[in-house]
């Protein structure tokens, strides 16, 4: 079985924390470091006066330049061409993105996120120091709401870290599968990352540690009835001070078996999900994705569904 782990804590393709840690109750041995020739000066340690939320969500949560080969070697599998034109849904940062437009001269991206500032942010963080001038002519960011988006068409959507669980009736994730559907080029595919198993459901903080800070996944309270659930991301500090409520996500969680209808309805062909195997030696995923028509009885599972557009 695998243990508890949440979502917005890592790619569904990034390698998985194994071990949880809180400061001062699991100390690393401290490694030997060789004396530098000449003194660097040491970063000043992280508090939450200076850190800021977009670097560390990425640096938890993200693995831009794996994530973009794993799905452009999907897209080539089921469609037996290279990924060109990928839209980035809930793209946030656009790291992701950027990372695309930079795997190949003739890649184009598009990243759709409605709030300003966090595309300020990527424009500021990621776009100008990942992207050259000429790279940067091969991406669109659209503030825009990703019901609204239909042009220009894709090669593939993607919407990871559960995001379009802000839709929390059937009318409207069945309404944004649709505008996947009509955005895509014949033949385009629909990746959507998912979620579940029972540890999910219980109210329980993920630690993870990373230099310099703590990742902590909340998940906070989740209603049977809904199937609404609310989870938070903090992150905290050597010197004792957090950064609460960094990130905050009031979602539906929904099944794979209502996704897979969805996107039936929608007109999708070959709707399917990649299950993630176990690392049976660890515990928890081991990054390695497999079309199932069955899953398994995990207590905490990632898997994505996919559909294609017909035609191409
Ligand atoms: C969890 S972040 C996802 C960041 C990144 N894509 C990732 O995989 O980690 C969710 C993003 O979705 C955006 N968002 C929420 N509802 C949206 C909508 N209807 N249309 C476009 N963006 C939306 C938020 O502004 C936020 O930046």
């Amino acid at each position: 079985m695998r243990p508890t782990r949440g979502p917005g804590w890592q790619s569904a393709v990034a390698p998985r924390p194994t071990q949880r840690y809180h400061f001062g109750m699991v100390a690393r041995p401290a490694k030997p470091k060789p004396k530098p020739s000449s003194p660097r000066p040491r970063a000043k340690p992280l508090t939450a006066r200076t850190a800021d939320r977009h670097e560390l969500y990425q640096r938890a949560v993200q693995a831009p330049a794996s994530d973009a080969a794993f799905y452009a070697r999907w897209f080539q599998k089921y469609t037996g061409r290279p990924l060109r034109v990928l839209r980035e849904d809930f793209c946030g940062t656009a790291v992701l993105a950027c990372h695309h437009v930079l795997r190949h001269a003739d890649n184009r991206a598009i990243g759709v996120d409605l709030h300003w500032p966090t595309l300020a942010w990527g424009r500021i963080h990621n776009v100008r120091k990942l992207l050259s001038a000429e790279q940067q002519q091969r991406l669109l960011l659209l503030q825009k709401n990703v019901l609204d988006v239909r042009a220009p068409k894709a090669d593939a959507i993607l919407a990871l870290n559960f995001s379009y669980s802000v839709f929390k009736t059937r009318a409207e994730l069945a309404a944004y599968v649709r505008n996947c559907f009509r955005a895509l080029r014949p033949g385009g595919i629909l990746f959507l990352d998912a979620w579940g198993g029972p540890d999910v459901l219980r109210q329980v903080t993920d630690r993870t540690r990373h230099r310099g800070f703590v990742y902590e996944w909340e998940q906070r309270r989740y209603d049977p009835i809904s199937h609404e659930i609310t989870c938070a991301i903090h992150f905290a500090f050597p010197d004792g001070t957090r950064l609460r409520d960094a990130f905050v996500y009031d979602w539906r969680l929904w099944t794979l078996a209502e996704l897979r209808e969805l996107f039936v309805e929608a007109g999708f062909a070959d709707v399917h999900v990649l299950w993630e195997g176990t690392d049976h030696q660890k515990g928890g995923g081991n990054g390695v994705f497999r079309r199932k028509e069955k899953g398994d009885m995990d207590d905490a599972w990632i898997s994505i569904v996919v559909g294609r557009k017909p035609g191409g």
